[in-house]
């Protein structure tokens, strides 16, 4: 039952993993060596995303930067740092809440009073009144929506603020600015016979702060993994088109599954002259895609899948929808991570599972479900290495904190930005079936 932590550092001494499944090879490999080093010895390194996937994306300028975490908390062993966080959780109480993203490694979800993916998290954020203090175990964009959904006197901490993302940080306010006003150009601002805007902008919950803003004033929405397909329904019937960023294959795997040919799906690319299409392209389009993409999920490959395939006839291969086009249309099912976990809880045991999302989650699944065979389709370890930023010994220091009535880390979204990005956030929480947490499937 390892974590893919004790993995990672198992694999850095040449001991081989054993595998939770006998027919299920252990992983014997890591994309970087440097995954077995501590976060911390990160900080103090030139700005950059650290070991692992995103490694070679471009932190940008201006990104919140961890500082020094002390000594004492990245000398604690295991045991002391566990006790110290229950002590401060106890002290705590119900003043305070510990949200985790699925992907966070499994020494940091032990302590989480809410485990989910993006759209379950915001919506826990706002549904904790009690809670004085909300400790956000995920990145950056989903801290600050916490803080936006959540009330002015409760306070959102980001217990490492390097945890980013590094598809958030490919589409900026600047650039999108850029191409919202080429668009118009092409297109001007007025609507349509039928009442429908030239453009509607749809950004998926991995963005900024600012970028929600945006939308929000300019009649757009936000979408999550699990709401996609009913968000881009929402903008075709507001707008003629829709501009969405900065995912640009869950744009495509989405539009695709709703029946939108791809040529009709142009990619904007922001450092060209009309993203490098033409203004006809442009008006014949119904989804303009952002050029960005999750390095995590991009790992992902058609290969894997045929291999898998070969291995085990029977496998059934689920993907998260920010793998490419090839991957998720050569899966049996593409969903969000909510939905894989959901799959497998209701499938008949014995089934087997190839899994294409962040190795943290697929671990967990397959340690908690030892009645299916459940693997990674990418056999080399990888974690998602923003995510990977959060560790317990920044979990204590910023607990032991709040406990003398500091508050370390703490997000926060300006009021300018925050009243038009709600506008785009509650759009998408009132739309249905979502508010009922269910979720869409993009294949079966
Ligand atoms: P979910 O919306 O499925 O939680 O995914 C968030 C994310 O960052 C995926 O890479
Ligand atoms: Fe961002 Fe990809 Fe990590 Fe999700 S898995 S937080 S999209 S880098």
């Amino acid at each position: 039952m390892l974590s893919i932590d004790e993995t990672i550092q198992l694999i850095r001494i040449g001991e081989p993993p054993v595998s939770t499944n006998p027919s299920v090879p252990a992983p014997t490999s890591v994309c970087s060596t440097a995954l077995a080093d501590a976060p911390w010895v990160f900080d103090t390194q030139e700005p950059g995303y650290g070991p692992g996937a995103s490694m070679h994306d471009t932190l940008p300028a201006g990104s919140p930067q961890q500082g020094f975490l002390p000594q004492e908390y990245r000398q604690a062993s295991k045991s002391e740092l566990d006790g110290r966080i229950r002590n401060a959780k106890a002290a705590l109480g119900e003043g305070l809440v510990i949200l985790g993203h699925f992907y966070q490694r499994d020494e940091v979800i032990q302590y989480a009073d809410f485990v989910g993916d993006s759209f379950q998290l915001a919506n826990a954020a706002r549904t904790r009144p009690k809670a004085k203090f909300i400790v956000f175990c995920g990145v950056h964009f989903m801290a600050e929506t916490a803080d936006m959904l959540s009330r002015s006197d409760q306070a959102v901490v980001l217990p490492n603020l390097a945890a980013g993302c590094s598809m958030a940080d490919m589409a900026d306010l600047d650039s999108v600015t850029d191409c919202w006003n080429e668009l118009e150009e092409v297109f001007g601002s007025a609507p349509d016979a039928s009442g429908r805007q030239p453009i509607v902008p749809v950004t998926y919950m991995n963005s900024s702060a600012a970028l929600k803003g945006f939308c929000g004033q300019h009649g757009g929405i936000v979408c999550t993994s699990s709401n996609a397909t009913e968000v881009l329904q929402w903008a075709l019937a507001h707008g003629q088109r829709a501009l969405f960023f900065p995912d640009q294959h869950l744009g495509r795997n989405t539009g695709k599954a709703i029946g939108i040919p791809l040529e009709q799906m142009p990619l904007w690319d922001p450092s060209k002259r009309l993203g490098g299409s033409d203004a006809q392209t442009l008006k014949d389009s119904r989804v303009i895609l952002w050029h960005g993409f999750c390095s995590v999920h991009k790992r992902f490959t058609v290969g894997q899948i045929q291999a898998a395939r070969l291995r085990f006839p029977d496998v059934r291969v689920i993907v998260h929808p920010e793998c490419p086009m090839p991957v998720v249309d050569a899966a049996d099912a593409s969903g969000s991570t909510d939905y894989i976990t959901k799959a497998i809880a209701a499938a008949p045991a014995g089934s087997t599972f190839a899994i294409g999302t962040e190795i943290n989650l697929v671990q967990r699944l397959a340690n908690q479900n030892p009645q299916h065979k459940i693997f990674c389709l990418d056999s080399v370890v990888c974690p998602c290495s923003t995510m990977y930023r959060i560790h317990p010994s920044y979990m204590a220091w910023v607990l032991e904190a709040l406990t003398h009535g500091q508050v370390l880390n703490r997000i926060t979204v300006s009021e300018e930005v925050a009243i038009p990005a709600r506008i785009a956030l509650e759009r998408m929480l009132s739309l249905k079936p979502t508010l009922q947490g269910e979720d869409s499937v993009m294949s079966a």
